[in-house]
C-alpha cells in the first residue's frame, strides 16, 4: 500500500496490542516493531547478570554502564518474530513470568528509556512501520500519522494472559496473573518518565467485548482513512 506512514499502537498490557500491530503491519506491508520486547530484553540482561534481585532491587549503576554495549534487533523466521539480544534469540525467555514481573521496574529507569527510545527512533526513521508500546504516540513518534490507544478491563486482560501462559506450560494462578496486570498498570501509569497515557490525538479502542474480526475491520478502515489523507 502507498504512503509509508508511522503507526503507533499504545495501551495497557495484555490488550492484544501486539497481535493487532502484527496483523496491521502484514496487511499494510509494513515492518512491525515490538517496543515492549526491547524493555523485556534489557530486563533479561539485568537478570542474567545479577543486576536485579528477587525484591526487584536494581543495580542501576552497573546496568546504566552496560547499556551502550547492548544491541537489540528483530528478525523474522517464517511467521515467527525473533527478538535478538546481542545477536541471541531471546524471544521465548523474555515472555516468562520472571521477566514480566520485573520489567516495569526496569522500564521506569530514565537512562534505560532514553537508550531504547533512541533505538526505536532509528528503527522507524524511514516510516512504513507499526510500533506498539506505551509511549510511542506520546514520546517516541509524537508525529505519527496514526495513533491508537488500546484498553480493556483488567479482568479480561488477566484472563487472556492466564490462558496464554497455561498454553505455554507455565504453572501460574489466575489471581497472581491479575495481581501482576494491576501492578504493572499502576507502575506504568505513575512512573515519572513517560507515564502510560493516551496522546491527545490518539484514537481510543476499548476491545473488552470486540471480536478479532471487528477489531481488524476497525483497524483497516482507520488505516485507509489516515493514509489516504497523506500526500
Ligand atoms: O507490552 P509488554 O507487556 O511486552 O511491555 C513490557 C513492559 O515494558 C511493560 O511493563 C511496559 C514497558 N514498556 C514501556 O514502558 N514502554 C514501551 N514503549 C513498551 C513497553
Amino acid at each position: 500500500m502507498k504512503n509509508n506512514i508511522i503507526i503507533a499502537i499504545d495501551g495497557y498490557s495484555s490488550t492484544g496490542k501486539s497481535t493487532m500491530a502484527k496483523w496491521l503491519a502484514s496487511e499494510a506491508g509494513y515492518r512491525y516493531i515490538d517496543s515492549g520486547a526491547m524493555y523485556r530484553a534489557v530486563t533479561l540482561y539485568a537478570l542474567r547478570n545479577g543486576m536485579i534481585d528477587t525484591d526487584k532491587h536494581v543495580d542501576t549503576t552497573r546496568l546504566i554502564e552496560a547499556l551502550p554495549g547492548l544491541t537489540i534487533d528483530f528478525c523474522r523466521e517464517g511467521q515467527r518474530q525473533q527478538t535478538l539480544l546481542n545477536g541471541e534469540d531471546v524471544e521465548e525467555e523474555i515472555r516468562k513470568m520472571e521477566v514480566s514481573s520485573r520489567v516495569s521496574v526496569i522500564a521506569a529507569i530514565p537512562e534505560v528509556r532514553h537508550r531504547l527510545v533512541a533505538m526505536q527512533r532509528a528503527l522507524g526513521e524511514e516510516g512504513g512501520i507499526v510500533m506498539d508500546g506505551r509511549d510511542i504516540g506520546t514520546t517516541v513518534f509524537p508525529q505519527a500519522r496514526m495513533k491508537v490507544f488500546v484498553t480493556s478491563s483488567a479482568e479480561v486482560r488477566a484472563e487472556r494472559r492466564y490462558k496464554e501462559l497455561l498454553e505455554k506450560g507455565e504453572d501460574v494462578a489466575y489471581d497472581d496473573v491479575l495481581a501482576n496486570v494491576i501492578e504493572r498498570d499502576h507502575i506504568d501509569e505513575t512512573r515519572e518518565e513517560s507515564p502510560l497515557r493516551k496522546a491527545d490525538d490518539a484514537l481510543l479502542l476499548d476491545n473488552s467485548y470486540m471480536s478479532r474480526d471487528e477489531q481488524n475491520k476497525w483497524l483497516m478502515e482507520t488505516f485507509r482513512r489516515v493514509s489516504e489523507k497523506v500526500d
